[in-house]
């Protein structure tokens, strides 16, 4: 790939890394022994969190353009702000912006359309203008639907049956993807992913949201029997995975992502509750979520095979993890919580990004 302003970095415009796996890519990309520049655009939506991607914000390969993917406008200004950034044109996209939360596609599904769906398009548009040598789009395994107790887990050949307004509008986005492989020889690849755990999740997903109720001794709402099954993988796993699709994968090509872990969600619920030395008291049967999908189950010995990426993390060592990362970071979680780290662009860029208007 292409020479950047550092010897040979590989060029990156990374879109959603403010969020939860996002952010967990770029700070893993960047510190990897192979230079990597990466210009993060991102609309900053209630789940983008600059917060997240502190820990790399000085780095000399980082960059960062607010901007809506759904707007041609702005992802151009992202593809010119990498250009001036990194002193060359971008090789590779890697998109993950999207509206990730299902109980949220429920009551809004046209917000998750425009952005899963149209969103991608335009992404797709400018980079295909740009020429950019690689394209990886970052799906799920919800494309899939949903599985019986008895079957096998999804593989990159199980037909697409998506059930929640989320999946299908992340279906949708891989649909489009794939029409731009086959009609323009565009050279995208795709990654299905299964669900993540891990730091910087935002508190609306089980994992995170059950630690942050638990330790304020708050009801940890578990939907319908708590028998619904799903196939955890660490976030760090995640965007391992997805360098390795990156720099190794066929173009063309779709990659499962997982980390082999399946369980019932009472079962994580219950372990947290351990880990936390709290009470079995505080879990709260509720109303189930319409259309939940029974069980997620991910095979993915392609990626394991083809490119020798394996999960370092236990389910049971990342939940621990986890949990101290959580008990460590309460500032994080009320500032979270509260809606205070939206003030961090202000303070960070707000200044910056009024003087450039200027000049
Ligand atoms: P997230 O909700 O934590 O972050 C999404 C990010 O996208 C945020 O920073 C947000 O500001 C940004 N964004 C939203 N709309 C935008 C827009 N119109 N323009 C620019 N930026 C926008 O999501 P996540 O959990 O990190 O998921 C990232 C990607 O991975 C998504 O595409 C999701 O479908 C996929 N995925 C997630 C999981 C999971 O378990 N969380 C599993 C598999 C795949
Ligand atoms: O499988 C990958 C997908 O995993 C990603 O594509 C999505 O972006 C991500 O949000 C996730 O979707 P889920 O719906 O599986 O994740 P969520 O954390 O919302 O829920 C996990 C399970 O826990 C699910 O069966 C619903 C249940 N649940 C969730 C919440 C928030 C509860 O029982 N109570 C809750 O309060």
């Amino acid at each position: 790939m292409g020479t950047g302003g550092r010897a040979e970095a590989t060029r990156l415009l990374v879109t959603g890394a403010a969020g939860f796996i996002g952010s967990s890519f770029v700070r893993l990309a960047l510190r990897e022994p192979a230079p990597v520049s990466a210009l993060v655009l991102d609309a900053l939506t209630y789940a983008g969190n600059l917060e997240n991607l502190a820990p790399v914000a000085d780095l000399p390969g980082y960059a960062f353009h607010r901007g809506d993917i759904c707007s041609e406008e702005d992802v151009r200004a992202g593809f010119d702000r990498a250009e001036a950034a990194f002193g060359g044109p971008v090789d590779a996209v890697v998109h993950f912006a999207a509206e990730s939360h299902v109980d949220r596609s429920i009551e809004d599904p046209a917000g998750f359309l425009r952005t899963n769906v149209l969103g991608t398009e335009v992404l797709l548009r400018v980079a295909r203008e740009r020429g950019v040598s690689r394209f990886l789009h970052v799906s799920t395994d919800e494309v899939y639907g949903t599985l019986g107790p008895d079957d096998p887990p999804f593989s990159e050949t199980t037909p697409i049956a998506p059930n929640s307004p989320y999946a299908a509008s992340k279906a949708a986005s891989d649909l489009v993807v794939r029409a731009y492989q086959e009609t323009y020889g565009f050279p995208a690849l795709v990654t299905r992913c299964s669900n993540n755990y891990g730091p910087y999740q935002f508190p609306e997903k089980l994992i995170p949201l059950m630690i942050a109720n638990a330790l304020e001794d708050r009801p940890l709402p578990v939907y319908g029997d708590g028998r619904n099954v799903r196939d955890w993988i660490h976030v760090d796993d995640h965007s391992r995975g997805i360098l390795a699709v990156l720099r190794a994968g066929e173009p063309g090509g779709i990659y499962n992502l997982g980390g082999s872990a399946e369980r019932a969600n009472i079962d994580v619920v219950r372990t947290l509750l351990r880990l936390l030395g709290k009470p079995e008291s505080l879990i709260q049967y509720v109303p189930d979520r319409p259309g939940h999908d029974r069980r997620y189950a991910i095979d993915s010995s392609k990626a394991r095979r083809e490119l020798a990426w394996t999960p370092e993390w236990t389910f049971e060592r990342g939940l621990e993890a986890t949990v101290a990362w959580y008990r460590g970071n309460a500032a994080w979680v009320a500032s979270v919580r509260s809606g205070a780290y939206r003030d961090y662009y202000e303070r960070m860029y707000g200044e910056r990004e009024a003087w450039m208007r200027r000049v």
